[in-house]
């Protein structure tokens, strides 16, 4: 079946589930007892409210009837390109330095290979010395190791050798003279790998982490200084200073420099790249080379000693997990989790611009700037391979997390409806922030296709549910009905216990 015919039965589907409803609805109000327009309002609010709770259904059969299917990810040799992993920091205690450096580290040595490079790009401010110290400190430990490694291979004592490293690193070597190599070239060797264990310090805050990750391509492209961002007459006073330098000088970042990676493997610094992920990925966007990102699943990071909450998330995570798969399946196109492979010369050319001709697609002040990504860019759901994250600690940190995450969405929709959303609610925050007020302008307007847009807006959809839901729930006072109970009862069952038949039918993946 064409990806076009499964987006259709996907929204055929949904909308006949909702004029299914609109019917039932209407046979159960009691039209004796109540006044007709106000059954008509009740069926009209109805149809609305259950149509989005109706969307949750419709994606459970999708992902039921997919579930058979494998969804391969074509992978082929991926020699010849290159990959920066990038981890973002903005740190403020020392606690978050080292953890991230932790991560970083394990993920450099599990994924140790001649086109893959490393960086951490800090937006931190008075812990800078901190970060290069500690960035020294791994970089003496993967030093020792590496030397330790080198000369196991030397000496044929392959069981001391991490498996991965014998084929990506070693076995290259295979064909020298074993006591020249360990006494020539081995150093070398290490020397280099080391370098690629890289920290640098951004200057401008514009965009955070996504206006991160956007300076390193243009570095890695062939920019010290900035260019994107520097107009005051759409920006105002949030625009950084054309020309500003993009990082602090350093032999860090004279090593990207010009450097030209094809891809960058954006993170965060809670998130996990397991031994050989990264290799893996990229051979992934080998085989799919027409797509800017490559979305690997998220999986949740918990052990014993994690709280409950922690393992409650992970486990509706769980649940969720052979749903993303079977969506990005059914709709052709995949959501992008602000953790991915991105393809460097598609997001230039689609995201940022150059110097002559710039996009600035991302508006200056958005959030979920992953939202807009998604929605531009092609791209691919590759659910064989999985970075790891932690879980929020506990229901308070969920739920900074969500507030954040919600305003992020509010704040998306003022550019996706400017006329409906944007206009009023800028006169609103100009009315209440007075003299802090700055208005921005965007720079290119983003037209999205309905697919695109179906995804961007799905959280939008999931934020006003849960208000939708009460609503509906007040509506029915006052109303006849002659099944009273029923509307609730089925709608409850919907959302809550229906979805989880896929995770019953489909079983654990891991
Ligand atoms: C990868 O990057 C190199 C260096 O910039 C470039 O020559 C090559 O064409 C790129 N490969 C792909 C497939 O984009």
């Amino acid at each position: 079946m064409s990806c076009r015919r499964r987006v259709v039965l996907f929204f055929g589907g949904w909308i006949f589930l909702g004029l299914l409803s609109v019917a039932l609805n209407a046979i159960n109000i009691d039209w004796q007892k109540t006044p007709l327009w106000q059954g008509i309002l009740l069926v009209v609010v109805i149809a609305t409210l259950q149509g989005s709770v109706l969307e949750l259904v419709a994606i459970t059969i999708a992902t039921l009837l997919v579930r058979k299917r494998k969804i391969p990810n074509r992978r082929e040799v991926c020699d010849n390109l290159t990959l920066i992993m990038n981890y973002n920091l903005l740190a403020l205690a020392k606690k978050d330095i080292e953890e991230t450096y932790q991560r970083m580290y394990e993920a450099f040595l599990g994924n140790l290979h001649p086109s893959i490079a490393t960086v951490l790009v800090s937006a931190t401010n008075d812990l800078r010395q901190y970060e290069l110290h500690v960035r020294d400190n791994y970089r003496a430990k993967i030093y020792d190791e590496l030397m330790k490694e080198g000369e196991a291979f030397a000496a044929s004592e392959y069981r001391d050798i991490d498996p991965f490293r014998l084929d990506n690193v070693w076995n290259k070597f295979a064909h020298l003279n074993m006591s020249t190599f360990v006494t020539e070239r081995l150093p070398q060797i290490c020397e280099a790998y080391t370098k690629d264990f890289m920290c640098i310090h951004r200057i401008s805050r514009v965009l955070r982490k996504c206006g991160q990750y956007q300076d390193l391509m243009l570095l890695s492209e062939g920019d010290k200084l900035g260019y994107t961002y520097t107009d005051q007459t759409l920006y105002g006073s949030k625009a950084r200073p054309y020309n500003q330098p993009l990082f602090v000088d350093s032999p860090d970042v004279d090593n990207i420099f010009r450097r030209r990676f094809n891809y960058t493997l954006v993170l965060d610094g809670d998130t996990r790249v397991p031994p050989s992920t990264a290799i893996d990925l990229l051979a992934i966007a080998s085989g799919n080379p027409e797509y800017a990102i490559i979305q690997p699943a998220i999986i949740m990071d918990v052990d014993d000693k994690d709280t409950i909450f922690m393992h409650l998330e992970k486990l509706r995570q769980d649940i969720n997990a052979p749903v993303t798969s079977a969506m990005a399946y059914v709709l052709g196109h995949s959501g992008y989790y602000g953790k991915a492979l991105i393809k460097n010369s598609a997001y230039i050319h689609n995201v940022i611009g150059t110097r002559d001709h710039l996009i600035e697609r991302v508006p200056i002040d958005v959030l979920s700037h992953d939202t807009f990504e998604a929605a531009v860019l092609k791209s691919y759901y590759a659910g064989s391979t999985a970075l790891y994250e932690a879980p929020p600690f506990n229901y308070i940190t969920w739920n900074i997390r969500e507030r954040r995450w919600n305003k992020g969405e509010v704040l998306l929709s003022f550019y996706f409806w400017p006329l409906l959303i944007g206009k009023p609610m800028r006169a609103l925050q100009a009315a209440t922030q007075g003299k802090k007020f700055v208005k921005t302008k965007l720079r290119t307007r983003s037209k999205l296709d309905f697919v695109s847009s179906y995804q961007a807006h799905s959280a939008y959809r999931q934020m006003w549910m849960k208000p939708l839901l009460l609503v509906f729930m007040i509506l029915h006072i006052n109303i006849h009905l002659h099944y009273s109970y029923l509307p609730i009862a089925i709608i409850m069952f919907l959302i809550i216990i229906f979805p989880k038949f896929d995770e019953i039918i489909c079983g654990r993946r891991s």
